[in-house]
């Protein structure tokens, strides 16, 4: 018999029909009058299936071993359920014992998990109900970040994952070499790129904007949504060293069109989830955070804040706030100041724009003032900065000053600066951390549980 995922059983499964289901168990409970009940997850929603089986069951015998963790096929009828939040439950005909999950050595137990203790388990944790809840979320995100680009006719670019630029220029690159390193640390001093593979060194990427650029002033519209890599040596709640980034790259945009779509894009994704997801999200909202509802309809109701940095900076030193780190024009901001712009403020998402050049990558168009570039920073509550971009230097001899400035070699990205060679026009672009934007719709405190296999320093299992 074709089994059935519990998703479709629970949702639309006819009391009558005989139905075969497999999936791990979650709990297990024995009558005195010789029945048990288990609660079975297959992974496709949220919620278990009630299964009702009887003693005289073939396959009861096995029933000891039919612990939480444990593997099983069940056929049975469905029933409508006398319980309360659910409409049907299976009394099984016939159960098969896959595999087993010995209770004295299997980790997850019923009672609650610290994250903590649930990253050391990566292998098991999707099993869990927040877990689950994530990857399905995730998985909807994904498949809504292509919806939004494609309706809108953009093209998907694959750009490659190993480079030889760094195109945010913060140096934060993982070098790719096939250089025997050992020796060479006997024999010589320095290592000589020309003898490595590619004849260069070479790195994995921290960016794809690059690449999606000579797309975009090729073909129109694109986006990339790949894996980027950065060795940044920063043990916080926001940062991994891999984490994938989606960059829409739009010739003919100026910055605030970049505004605008970056705005529509964040509702699309939110409200795709919202509404794929209403159990998943239920759950957040109940056990991880009893904000996150609130904050997303915030977010798909009301237009983003549109702030220049230097009037933000204002407002920050006028604020009366005590911060770690002070503020002062021409600084980065740190995260407690981009929070506290976007939580206690403005109460919404804030675009701050106009940064000073000299805090932004070479790329980014310089305005009149000689001071400030045309970048824009999409902040966000619980995890401010999500977005990063900016309108791109079209300008040839603006832009070859501009990489002299940040100390780096026109001649070495001889391909982006023919592009302002070769019919040059204004183009934008950002990149969203989509990590970081499921971490803000699930609520999740720490990004290192929104993403199946987190790569951070001195952890890099499974
Ligand atoms: O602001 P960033 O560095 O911008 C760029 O990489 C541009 N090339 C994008 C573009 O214009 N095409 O990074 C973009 C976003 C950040 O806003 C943040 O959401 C995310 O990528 N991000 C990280 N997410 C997780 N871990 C890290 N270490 C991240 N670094 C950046
Ligand atoms: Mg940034």
């Amino acid at each position: 018999m074709d089994r059935t995922r519990i998703k479709k059983v629970l949702a639309e499964g006819e009391p009558g029909t005989v139905v075969n289901v497999r999936g791990w168990v979650r709990t297990r409970r024995d009558s005195k009058q010789g029945f048990s009940f288990i609660e079975l997850n297959d992974g496709s929603c949220f919620g278990g299936l009630q299964i009702v089986i009887d003693a005289e069951v073939p396959g009861y015998g096995d029933i000891k071993d039919v612990t939480t963790g444990a593997s099983i096929s069940v056929t049975g009828e469905l029933k409508e359920s006398p319980g309360k939040g659910q409409r049907v439950e299976l009394q099984a005909q016939e159960m098969k014992l896959l595999g087993t999950a010995d209770p004295d050595t299997y980790p997850l137990q019923k009672k609650r998990h610290s994250f903590e203790f649930l990253r050391e388990i990566a292998h098991l944790r999707p099993r869990t109900n927040t877990f689950g809840a994530i990857a399905r979320v995730r998985n909807a995100a994904s498949a809504a970040v292509h919806e939004f680009f494609q309706q809108r006719e953009f093209l998907y670019i694959q750009t490659p994952v190993i480079t030889t630029s760094d195109c945010e220029g913060a140096g934060q690159l993982f070098t790719v070499t096939t250089l025997n390193l050992e020796r060479i640390a006997q024999i010589q001093t320095e290592i000589d790129y020309a003898q490595d593979f590619f004849g260069k060194h070479a790195a994995l990427t921290v960016s794809g904007q690059l690449e999606a650029e000579i797309f975009a002033t090729s073909l129109g519209d694109c986006y990339t949504f790949g894996p980027t890599f950065r060795a940044e040596n920063s043990n916080t709640t926001r940062h991994l060293a891999e984490f994938w980034m989606i960059e829409p790259e739009m010739p003919f945009y100026e910055l605030e069109e970049n505004m605008t779509l970056a705005e529509e894009f964040i509702r699309h994704v939110i409200r795709a989830v919202l509404e794929r997801c209403p159990d998943d999200m239920e759950f957040f909202n109940e056990r991880i955070d009893k904000t996150v509802l609130e904050t997303l309809r915030n977010i798909t109701e009301n237009e983003f804040v549109r702030l220049p940095y230097t009037e933000a900076v204002d407002i920050l030193q006028k604020c009366g706030q005590e911060f770690e780190y002070p503020v002062e024009w021409g600084t980065d901001l740190q995260s407690e100041h981009e929070r506290f712009l976007t939580e206690q403020h403005f109460k919404q998402p804030v675009i701050l724009h106009d940064y000073p050049r000299t805090i932004k990558p070479f790329y980014m168009r310089c305005n009149e003032d000689g001071k400030t570039v045309r970048a824009m920073d999409v902040l966000v509550p619980r995890v401010g900065e999500i977005i990063g971009g900016s309108q791109r230097e079209e300008r040839l001899d603006v832009l070859e000053g501009r990489m002299k400035e940040c100390g780096l070699e026109p001649a070495d990205y001889w391909w982006y600066t023919d592009l302002r060679r070769f019919g040059t026009v204004p183009h934008s672009g950002f990149g969203l951390g989509f990590e970081r934007l499921i971490q803000l719709i699930t609520g999740m405190q720490n990004i290192r549980d929104c993403i199946p296999f987190p790569r951070v320093p001195k952890s890099a299992e499974f």
